[in-house]
């Protein structure tokens, strides 16, 4: 049985950190998504942890830290990772970095890999939670492996009810898309995956241009090994998404963006807007949750107006290039 608790209520945050001591599964709100939280020092806690997303065994886990010090105990920094870890933390920003030698976490969160990814987030139940455990968490997003991120409680039960011990419900995530995922290695800072801070607000913060790993559909052997999560088909929805639509075909759900629908739209199966005012942050905020709503619309495919690629719009299209992905 799943208990949900409002992540409010007295004695929320002990009784999670509690069965999180206890090798526990507690889904928890970030500023981001929701994340599946588990000790990142107990491998076992992170077995079960892989079973119920139904997660292959090599694909690493963020872990998520109270502040830069914490992180520093995890992970070695180099000159651009410390910069911006002192710009973007707490916040939508997780760093991938040489792995510490004494670092505490458990093998098999990090798939063996010889690099770590580290996030402090800036959610208060989330910082609360990882206070209160005195540990990093490792934390996925809480869905089921494939399926797309949760923004509320109730896309985590739909997901994961029956296979972890509790949800704490915080309300809908604030940024509603993923962290930024940047790798600070021997060659230079590379952005793993677009996310919750724009590309532009790194770059302005290291004063220059940060490599970036393959788009969705070119995935190679070399983003295999850097992004191992990153599969082109990753999030996906069951209705077949078509892009860039500039018109409704029928039978056809419509994701909109902007005041004006194109032709078709009073006769599609279900229409929802992401930002009837062109607000790429409301956007990102509403994608996950406008994309479920749909998709239990029954209707086989869901035409979606073209985003703009500036801030949020870059891991907006991402996220929709994925979904739209021929599937594995
Ligand atoms: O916003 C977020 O980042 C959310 C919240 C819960 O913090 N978490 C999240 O985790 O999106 P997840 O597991 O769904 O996505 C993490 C991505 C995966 O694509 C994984 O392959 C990649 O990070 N990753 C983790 N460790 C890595 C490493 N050492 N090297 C390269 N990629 C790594
Ligand atoms: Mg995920």
């Amino acid at each position: 049985m799943t208990r949900r608790i409002p992540a409010g209520e007295r004695g929320a945050i002990d009784e999670a950190a509690r069965i999180l001591g206890a090798s526990g599964l507690v889904a928890f709100p970030t500023e981001t998504v929701y994340g599946l939280g588990a000790d990142a020092t107990n491998g076992a806690a992170i077995a079960k942890l892989y079973a119920a997303k139904g997660r292959p065994a090599f694909n690493p886990l963020i872990a998520h830290v109270r502040d830069i010090a914490a992180a520093r105990a995890l992970a070695r920094f180099d000159a651009a990772a410390e910069k911006l870890g002192q710009s973007f933390w707490p916040g939508p920003l997780t760093l991938v970095l040489p792995k510490a030698p004494a670092c505490p976490v458990a093998d098999l969160a990090t798939a063996g890999l010889d690099t770590i990814a580290v996030r402090v987030p800036s959610h208060d139940i989330a910082r609360a939670l990882i206070a209160a455990l005195g540990r990093p968490v490792v934390a996925p997003s809480a869905n089921r492996s494939g399926h797309v991120s949760p923004t509320t409680a109730d896309h985590v039960l739909a997901d994961l009810a029956g296979q972890i011990d509790l949800v704490l419900d915080g309300g809908p995530a604030p940024v509603g898309v993923e962290s930024t995922i940047v790798a600070c290695l021997d060659d230079g800072p590379t952005l793993l995956r677009s996310g919750g801070v724009p590309r532009e607000s790194i770059e302005r913060d290291l004063g220059r241009a940060v490599s970036e790993a393959p788009q969705p559909g070119q995935r190679n052997d070399d983003e295999a090994m850097l992004a191992p999560g990153m599969l082109a088909s990753h999030y996906a929805p069951r209705a077949r998404l078509r892009l860039d639509a500039r018109e409704v075909k029928p039978g056809e759900a419509l994701l909109a963006f902007g005041p004006d629908l194109p032709p078709g739209a009073p006769q599609a199966a279900r229409v929802l807007n992401l930002s009837a005012r062109r607000d790429v942050v409301e956007a990102a905020a509403n994608l996950f949750s406008h994309l479920r709503a749909l998709d239990r619309s029954g209707a086989h495919a869901i035409a979606v107006m073209p985003i703009p690629h500036e801030g949020l719009g870059e891991a907006i299209n991402d996220r929709l290039a994925r979904a739209a992905a021929p599937r594995e």
